[in-house]
């Protein structure tokens, strides 16, 4: 798995006066299908995310109001993205070691993950998962 898979993806728009409104088909917009969401809100100021990498999981990052950095790194490379518009999602790749971190006051960051919580799919050690990325 390489960085090269990891993209920004912009999803569709709905501009409407009264507000506007984007969706996430999995499958569609997105290249697996969605089992769970989860969210991350009311960070604190100089806190940092994530830190891990996964094994087999898909995921979708979005800043659904404020804004964030994630670092992805595949064991070669690293690359910072900002997200800061709830129409754009990062899509991660398995096996890549992610953080999070530069949350704005008031950031919400959504995660369309491809499986429910297992804790068996984390790598938690940056060692571990270097080891395991390069082999
Ligand atoms: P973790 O994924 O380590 O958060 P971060 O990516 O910010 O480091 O999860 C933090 C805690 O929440 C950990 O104890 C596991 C638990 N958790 C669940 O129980 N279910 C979930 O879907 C997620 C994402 C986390």
């Amino acid at each position: 798995m390489s960085l090269s898979n990891c993209r920004i993806i912009e999803l569709p728009k709905i501009s409407d006066p009264r507000g506007n409104l984007s969706f996430v088909e999995g499958g569609n917009h997105i290249p697996f299908d969605i089992k769970r969401m989860y969210y991350m809100y009311d960070v604190p100021g100089g806190a940092e995310r994530g830190a891990h990498a996964h094994k087999g999981m898909h995921q979708l990052i979005i800043a659904m109001s404020g804004s964030f950095d994630v670092i992805l790194n595949d064991g070669h490379h690293a690359k910072r993205f900002h997200l800061a518009r709830s129409y754009y999602g990062l899509y991660v790749c398995p096996m890549m070691w992610r953080a999070l971190d530069n949350f704005s006051s008031g950031a919400v960051c959504a995660v369309l993950s491809s499986s429910r919580y297992d804790e068996d799919d984390y790598i938690r050690d940056y060692d571990s998962f270097l080891k395991a990325a390069l082999a």
